[in-house]
């Protein structure tokens, strides 16, 4: 098992490309289901996720081609069935179960896995496609659905916001006979670049980027090429690790429109960001303020940066307090922070954290995606050699990080110890 050997303590500086973002990517990817013509997507991050979900499209019968960063998708599926080796790496995989329904009339999809932060449910999803036609049933651990009349338009009323169900009930209603109506909304820029790459397709969608996307449906959807938009969470998470090491980043194509909520917290933290266009320019100012933050839907603060931020925090002049709204069991990262040194207290949703001058070097363990660059974070920050294990979920997430920080004169290497990491602890 591969592990990131940091030597911390290196101010940051230099220039940074953002990839386009995993979780843009995914959703697109399963647009393969949805037409016969190829579908050539631009900037599809070569990652653990995505190879995952073009080996899901494969295995439904899609040809999927990669070039370096382009995935062309062509072809009919021949299968309905996402069995559980495959589905249970990656959460995302559920996003196949629309594209599924709505195209074929019938999807069997086992019920997903992915990170571990907390129980993630996809009662959402299955109330859309319910709320479309489909008939759904649990068996075996198995989402079943079919709709052999296919899917027809409705009002999808959503209690509340969620991402994936938002990305499902769209993909669901493109094709469904008559206009749908999708209440409450996720808005996240994933979605309008889904919508937006489904229109080219030659979908009705209106709305997207607000909490009401309204659906025409058509009857069938044609190819397109279409570039993903930029990853603004690994975008915020170069941000991040400018201020927290004390050095100075350009992040090239980081969309800061899409970042507005990091880009406020950091103002208020002293650090200076300069919006240049596509670009932003992250300088830090000495050590970073203590400030609050609350995790919410886009435009809110994203959670997918929470874990960054609190590594930030934990070396910050004073106290803050961190509000997890998203996700009940997002903190995993918190005891690793501890083992460096950092003095936070969690109780509930709520982690109270006391910045400290410095932290320790330690070696870590990486529990999930975001938690683990937060370690890294917190390392680069941290004189002396820390070592984070289980770095798979990196992989998950993030493309040549290493690379791509170490450009910046970040010391870091990845060492393969060749085994279980469990037998070091
Ligand atoms: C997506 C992102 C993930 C991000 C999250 C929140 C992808 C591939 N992943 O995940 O990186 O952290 O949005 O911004 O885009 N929920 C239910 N029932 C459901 C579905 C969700 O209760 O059927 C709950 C979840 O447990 C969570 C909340 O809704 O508490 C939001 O989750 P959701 O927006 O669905 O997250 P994902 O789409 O899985």
């Amino acid at each position: 098992m591969d592990r990131l050997r940091i030597n911390g303590g290196v101010p940051l500086k230099g220039e940074i490309t953002i990839s386009g973002a995993k979780n843009a990517a995914l959703p697109l990817l399963a647009l393969g289901l949805m037409s016969d013509d190829a579908v050539v997507l631009k900037n599809v991050p070569r990652l653990a996720d995505t190879l995952s979900m073009e080996g899901l499209i494969r295995h439904h019968g899609v040809e999927v081609m990669r070039g370096d960063n382009t995935v062309t998708l062509f072809g009919a599926a021949s299968s309905f069935d996402a069995p559980y080796d495959l589905v249970r790496k990656m959460r995302a995989s559920i996003l196949v179960l629309g594209p599924l329904l709505a195209r074929y009339g019938k999807a069997r999809v086992s019920l997903p896995g992915g990170c571990a932060i907390g129980t993630r449910p996809v009662d959402l999803h299955i109330r859309a496609m319910q709320a479309l036609g489909a008939i759904v049933e649990l068996a075996d651990g198995y989402i079943q659905a079919r709709a052999p009349q296919g899917l027809t338009g409705g009002r999808v009323v959503f209690p509340m916001v969620s991402v994936g169900a938002t990305e499902n009930a769209i993909m669901a209603a493109v094709l469904a006979k008559g206009s749908s109506e999708l209440v409450n909304v996720a808005r996240e820029p994933e979605i309008s670049d889904l919508a937006d790459c489904l229109n080219a397709m030659g979908a009705k969608i209106s709305g997207q980027g607000t909490d009401i996307i309204l659906i025409e449906g058509v009857t069938s959807l044609g190819g397109t090429t279409h570039r993903v938009v930029a990853d603004r969470i690994e975008a915020g998470t170069f941000a991040i690790a400018a201020a927290i090491t004390g050095g100075s980043l350009t992040l090239k194509q980081a969309r800061p429109r899409h970042l507005d909520a990091l880009i406020d917290v950091l103002r208020l933290t002293g650090v200076d960001v300069n919006e240049l266009g596509d670009d932003l320019a992250v300088t830090a100012n000495g050590r970073t303020l203590a400030t609050d933050i609350r995790t919410d839907p886009f435009p809110g603060f994203p959670t997918d940066l929470q874990a960054q931020f609190m590594a930030m925090m934990c070396v910050a002049d004073g106290s803050s307090r961190i509000s997890e709204t998203i996700f009940e069991n997002r903190f995993m990262h918190v005891p690793e922070l501890v083992r460096m040194g950092a003095d936070i207290n969690v109780d509930g949703g709520v982690a109270f954290v006391r910045g400290r001058r410095h932290l320790t070097p330690a070696p870590v363990m990486a529990t999930d995606l975001r938690a683990s660059v937060s370690l890294v974070l917190a390392a680069l920050a941290t004189e002396g050699q820390s070592e984070v294990s289980r770095i798979y979920h990196l992989d998950r997430g993030y493309s040549n990080l290493e690379d791509k920080l170490g450009q910046c004169g970040a010391r870091l290497e990845r060492i393969n110890y060749g085994l279980d990491d469990d037998e070091f602890r």
